[in-house]
């Protein structure tokens, strides 16, 4: 026989609401993971940003993103990268930070196998520039 409480639909809201508000911490606690994993090189040592700008422009990205400091058509096929620094995700679905950025740049359909954007075939370095130009959008 069931108690009152569990069998009020109010009851069951709340408890429903309170799963998912942890899950909504967790997610929180992922976004203030380090920068990168322990053992990896920071990825922007020694990353250029203003070879970054260049790189963008010379790989054509601005084909399918519009891109500030960047010449283009302004397409739309990709979102706009202007303020990438403030994103909360790459490509929704991994937390934004210089590891991850990289990570995304190099092989996007790795990262999420029905995402739209291809594998550029970008070197490590490469990405690297990239990464920290896009990170000073804000
Ligand atoms: C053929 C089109 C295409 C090209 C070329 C392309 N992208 Fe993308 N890009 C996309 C699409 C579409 C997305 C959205 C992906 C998703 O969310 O799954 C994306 C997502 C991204 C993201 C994540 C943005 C966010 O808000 O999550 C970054 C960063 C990015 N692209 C950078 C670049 C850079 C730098 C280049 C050039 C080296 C490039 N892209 C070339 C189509 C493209």
């Amino acid at each position: 026989m069931h108690s009152r409480l569990t069998r009020s639909p109010a009851c069951r809201t709340a408890a429903l609401l309170g799963m998912i508000a942890l899950l909504l911490l967790a997610g929180c606690g992922e976004q203030r993971l380090p920068l990168s994993p322990r053992g990896q090189p920071d990825p922007l040592e020694g990353a250029d940003p203003i070879r970054g700008r260049q790189l963008v422009d010379s790989y054509g990205c601005v084909a399918c993103h519009t891109v500030p400091g960047v010449r283009g058509p302004s397409s739309n096929v990709g979102p706009p990268l202007e303020k990438m620094a403030l994103r909360g995700y790459v490509g929704g679905v991994l937390p934004n930070n210089p590891y991850n950025l990289v990570r995304w740049l190099l092989d996007p359909p790795a990262v999420d196998p029905r995402t739209a954007m291809p594998n550029m075939g970008m070197s490590t370095a490469d990405a690297r520039h990239i990464t920290a130009y896009l990170l000073t959008l804000d």
